[in-house]
């Protein structure tokens, strides 16, 4: 007994005297200085809850709401700007002069035309994911944007997970050196999507979930190119939902390695984790889910673990359209930008074919899915 607790409390100072000081990191979404322009959601489904909460909490202003069901998109508007207009053919939402930037909430297929027509009318907009189903298509919704003067982002919302947002920047900031190896495992409970419209399709996890991943697996590897993927899916004997909740990854970078590993059958002991090794040190986050994660900075100097605020959806959500109004109010290209999220959608268009095919695919080879 007397070993054990020995044991443990030479364990508490041993963590004290590696604890060092994490450096500070701007890895909170950022509001513009002077713009706040009007903002009208097409789209008002399942996620579009979660923009509005996160909107409305920032203190931006949505005018107009639209949704082919116009219940949907009354139901939003009482709950969280009951002084937007609501309409059902985004037409009209488009036609109002005051809309300076458009979210695009719907599904990808009918997106790509109110993506369209929104630009056209020399409105910002902030797509959903997946941008595309066509990196070609995708590719001339970037033109249009620059053809017509305006911004087109991307909500990858993941960037803005206080996590992965400390990690990128601590990447970027140089903190752990180049990056030669990327590793993800997430073990969570997707059987929900069983009896859901998403329970038809094949490639759920790949195609759907896992986007978040491929995008920040492209963001913290940036500076190198994506060479191969390597992918499998299976279903999980135990799994209530069709399509295949167990698949993993492979990718090879010119400078480093990646792998990717879901398990969207646990029901016990579920984790979210997430590895960088670096050349001068290694970044860790981990967590019972995607919401509640630590992350542990290793370097010579010892274990850094900084107090991280915030929330995926809160943050997440908040940040892809701070980002893209900051970039408007700068006149820049937002960090978002969807010329950048293809590269992100040629990894997951990759894996999805090698999945398909059982062989390794060369990253930006598969145009379409
Ligand atoms: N974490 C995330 O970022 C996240 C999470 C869930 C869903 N999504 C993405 O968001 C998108 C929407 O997903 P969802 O779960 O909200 O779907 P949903 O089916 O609940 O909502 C889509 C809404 O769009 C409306 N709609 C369809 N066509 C329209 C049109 N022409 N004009 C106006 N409204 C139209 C539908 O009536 C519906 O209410 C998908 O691309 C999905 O992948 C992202």
């Amino acid at each position: 007994m007397a070993d054990e607790s020995e044991r443990a409390y030479e364990g508490r100072i041993e963590a004290r005297r590696e604890a060092v000081a994490a450096p500070e990191l701007p890895y909170r979404p950022r509001n513009p200085v002077r713009f706040n322009p009007e903002i009208g959601l097409i789209g008002c489904g399942g996620i579009a809850e979660s923009h509005l909460a996160a909107y409305r909490k920032a203190g931006y202003r949505v005018t107009a709401l639209c949704d082919t069901h116009e219940i949907r998109a009354r139901e939003k508007q009482q709950r969280y700007f009951p002084d937007a207009k609501v309409c059902t053919d985004y037409k009209a939402l488009l036609a109002c002069d005051n809309i300076e930037v458009v979210d695009a909430a719907t599904h990808p297929a009918e997106r790509a035309a109110i993506v369209a027509a929104a630009l056209k009318s020399g409105k910002h907009v902030l797509s959903q994911k997946p941008f595309a189903v066509d990196l070609d298509a995708g590719a001339r919704l970037c033109e249009l944007a620059e053809q017509h003067g305006v911004k087109l982002a991307v909500n990858q919302n993941g960037r803005w997970a206080p996590h992965f947002s400390y990690l990128r920047h601590a990447v970027d900031a140089g903190v752990i050196g180049g990056v030669r190896g990327a590793h993800f495992a997430v073990r969570w409970d997707h059987n929900w999507i069983a009896g859901t419209p998403f329970d038809a399709i094949k490639h759920v996890i790949l195609y759907d979930f896992a986007i978040h991943w491929f995008d920040i697996l492209h963001c913290f590897l940036r500076t190198q190119t994506a060479k191969r993927v390597f992918a499998s899916v299976r279903r999980s004997a135990t799994q209530t939902a069709l399509p295949p909740l167990q698949a993993q990854i492979l990718a090879e970078f010119d400078g480093a390695q990646a792998s990717l590993s879901f398990d969207g059958d646990t029901r016990h002991g579920q984790r979210d984790e997430t590895w960088l090794l670096g050349e001068t040190g290694t970044l860790v986050s981990s967590g019972p889910n995607l919401t509640s994660q630590q992350v542990e900075l290793h370097t010579q100097a010892g274990v850094a673990r900084p107090e991280l605020l915030g929330t995926w959806f809160e943050d997440g959500f908040h940040g892809t359209l701070a980002e893209l109004l900051c970039a408007i109010e700068e006149n820049r290209e937002p960090y978002n930008n969807a010329r950048d999220n293809l590269k992100t959608l040629e990894l997951c268009f990759a894996a999805v074919a090698s999945a398909d095919r059982g062989e390794p695919v060369a990253v930006g080879s598969v145009r379409k899915i």
